[in-house]
C-alpha cells in the first residue's frame, strides 16, 4: 500500500502521542510494582491457575505477533515503531502471568517447561493480510482483551487477591492503550480512503476471532470452564459498538459493505461469561 505523506505524518503523530503517554503515565515494573509479598496460598485454586495459564498462553505467541506485525508495518515509521513498543509492553504481560503462576506455587518450573513446549508447538499466523485490516483487527482484539482483563481485575478485588488486582490493573490499562492506538490508526485509514476502510472493517468484524482460537488446546472450553472468557454480548456492546462510534461509523454504514448479520459475528466469538 502506497501511503501519502499526510497519512504518514498522522501515523507518526499518533505514535508520538501514544508513546508520550506510555512513557510519562503508563510504565510499570514487574519487580517493584506488583506486591509479591502479598501472595496468599489460601487464594490458590486450579480454576484460577487455568484462567491465568490461558491468558499466559495467548500472550506467549508474542514472537509470532511481533514477526507478523513488523512485516506489515516496517515501511511506515509510526506503525513500525508502535510494533516495537507494543512488543515490549506485551512481553511484560506473558512474563508477569508466568511469574504469578510460579511464585504462587500453582505451577512448577517443570510444568511450565511442558506448557512452553505445548504453546510453541503451534504457530500463530496473521489473520489478515494488510496493515489496514490488522489495524481494524487490533482495535477489536485489544478492546476484547481489555474487557477480559478488566473483569479479572474486578474479580481479584472481590476475592481480596491484591497481587492479581495489581497485575490486572497494569495489563488491562496497557490493553486499553493498545486499543486506542489501533483505533487512531483505523481512523487515519478512514480519512485516507473511507470506502476501502469500511469494507476492510466489515470484512474483519465478520471474521473476528481471538488469537488463541485454533491455537490453544481446548481454548473455548478453558475460557468457559475457568471463567476467563467474556460474553459475545459484552464484546459487541463494549468493544465493537464503541469502536464503531470512535471511528465515526455505524452498523448501517458497515452493511453497505455487506456486513453479515450480527448473530453470525457473535456466534463465532468468545465463551459465555461466568
Ligand atoms: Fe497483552
Ligand atoms: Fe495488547
Amino acid at each position: 500500500m502506497d501511503e501519502s505523506s499526510a497519512t504518514r505524518d498522522k501515523m507518526y503523530q499518533a505514535y508520538l502521542e501514544f508513546f508520550e503517554v506510555a512513557e510519562r503515565k503508563r510504565r510499570w515494573n514487574i519487580f517493584d510494582d506488583i506486591p509479591w509479598n502479598k501472595l496468599d496460598p489460601a487464594l490458590n485454586s486450579e480454576l484460577k491457575a487455568t484462567r491465568i495459564e490461558t491468558y499466559c498462553a495467548e500472550e506467549f505467541y508474542l514472537p509470532d505477533y511481533t514477526g507478523g506485525g513488523v512485516q506489515l508495518s516496517r515501511q511506515i515509521f509510526g506503525a513500525a515503531w508502535f510494533q516495537a513498543c507494543w512488543s515490549y509492553e506485551e512481553s511484560k504481560h506473558g512474563l508477569v502471568f508466568r511469574e504469578y503462576l510460579t511464585r504462587s506455587g500453582m505451577r512448577s518450573a517443570s510444568q511450565f517447561a511442558q506448557f512452553e513446549d505445548a504453546v510453541f508447538a503451534s504457530k500463530w499466523k496473521l489473520p489478515f493480510t494488510t496493515r489496514r485490516q490488522m489495524a481494524c483487527y487490533g482495535a477489536l482484539q485489544e478492546a476484547a482483551t481489555f474487557l477480559a482483563y478488566k473483569a479479572q481485575k474486578d474479580r481479584a478485588i472481590r476475592e481480596g487477591d491484591k497481587v492479581l488486582e495489581a497485575i490486572f490493573t497494569f495489563v488491562s490499562r496497557d490493553e486499553a492503550a493498545h486499543a486506542g492506538f489501533y483505533r487512531a490508526m483505523a481512523r487515519i485509514e478512514l480519512e485516507a480512503d473511507r470506502v476501502g476502510t469500511i469494507a476492510d472493517l466489515a470484512f474483519v468484524v465478520a471474521r473476528f476471532q481471538m488469537p488463541g482460537e485454533g491455537l490453544i488446546p481446548r481454548y473455548q472450553e478453558r475460557l468457559r470452564e475457568s471463567g476467563a472468557g467474556i460474553s459475545a454480548r459484552n464484546f459487541v456492546e463494549h468493544a465493537l459498538f464503541p469502536t464503531l462510534k470512535m471511528l465515526g461509523t455505524t452498523r448501517a454504514e458497515l452493511k453497505t459493505a455487506s456486513l453479515p448479520p450480527l448473530q453470525t459475528i457473535t456466534e463465532s466469538l468468545l465463551a459465555p461469561e461466568k
